[in-house]
């Protein structure tokens, strides 16, 4: 039964994690928010001001790889300037007290988790602070924080090709989904944080989960389309109803009860 809470500063509800529950958490650009990140959909959202055809897409690497590193270059810089904020530390602070028993799967390409603390983690859709070679000789992704001024500056392979963004694209196969694959089998909670479930496979996640009986928890300030998918809704900003949210059973406590 789908049950529906909308938080206030009188906190009216929390999400219990008892000694067995295995918490997979899945996040998407709505946790960033608060830290100054646009989303996507939002009417000022990234899609707003941008074609997705023209900057998103293989052929647009193709086609105009100066209007796709300037589009990527401006993200890094944003990204730089941003600080992690109370729903990424809330989630290392979780991930602290049951390290073996969590996972965060991001769709966010920026770095706020890791300098909230996060360890255990994957970017689903890539990361703005790697580039790697577009003829993908088969080298690994590099480190790179570089904002580019002009295409000439964009940094080449030691095979020659001319570096693009470590970033998956439309069309384009997301990482890790044999790992990700794997934890969500795995889990007895999955949390989803700030995403409109409207992109493909990570909106397809909480069905996975719910097939496995999972208890599935969406946090974010409006319905998800899956929203239906859920057998808990915290309606709020990750940031203000994130701090506090989750009560984690202790060991101590298991044993008086
Ligand atoms: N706290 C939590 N959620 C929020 C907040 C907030 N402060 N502010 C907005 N949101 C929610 C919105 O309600 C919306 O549902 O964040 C969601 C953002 O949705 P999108 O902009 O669609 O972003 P996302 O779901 O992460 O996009 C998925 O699409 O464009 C591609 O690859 C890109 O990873 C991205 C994917």
């Amino acid at each position: 039964m789908l049950e529906v809470r909308l938080l206030g500063a009188n906190r009216m509800t929390n999400v219990s994690i008892s000694l067995s529950d295995r918490v997979f958490v899945l996040t998407g650009a709505g946790i960033s928010a608060e830290s100054g990140l646009p989303t996507f959909r939002a009417s000022d959202g990234l899609w707003a001001g941008h074609n997705v055809e023209e900057i998103c897409t293989p052929e647009a690497l193709r086609r105009n790889p100066a209007l796709v590193w300037d589009f990527y270059s401006k993200r890094r810089a944003d990204n730089q300037k941003a600080n992690p904020n109370p729903a990424h530390i809330a989630l290392a602070e979780l991930e602290a007290q049951i390290p073996d028993r969590f996972f965060l799967c991001t769709q966010n390409v920026d770095d706020l988790h890791e300098r909230a603390g996060s360890v255990n983690l994957v970017h689903m859709h890539g990361e703005l602070a790697k580039s790697r070679c577009e003829r993908e000789c088969g080298r690994p992704p590099v480190e790179d924080h570089t904002v580019y001024k002009n295409l000439d500056e964009v940094g080449r392979c030691p095979c020659g090709g001319r570096l693009r963004p470590h970033i998956v694209f439309f069309g384009e196969i997301p990482l890790e989904m044999d790992r990700i694959q794997e934890e969500i089998s795995r889990a007895t909670l999955m949390l989803v944080i700030g995403t409109s479930g409207s992109v493909y496979p990570a909106a397809g996640f909480v069905h996975w989960a719910r097939q496995g009986r999972a208890r599935t928890v969406y946090i974010g300030p409006d319905q998800p389309l899956n929203g239906a998918a859920f057998t808990q809704i915290v309606l709020g900003k990750a940031g203000e109803v994130m701090p506090g949210l989750f009560q984690v059973e202790s060991r101590a406590e298991h044993l008086t009860t």
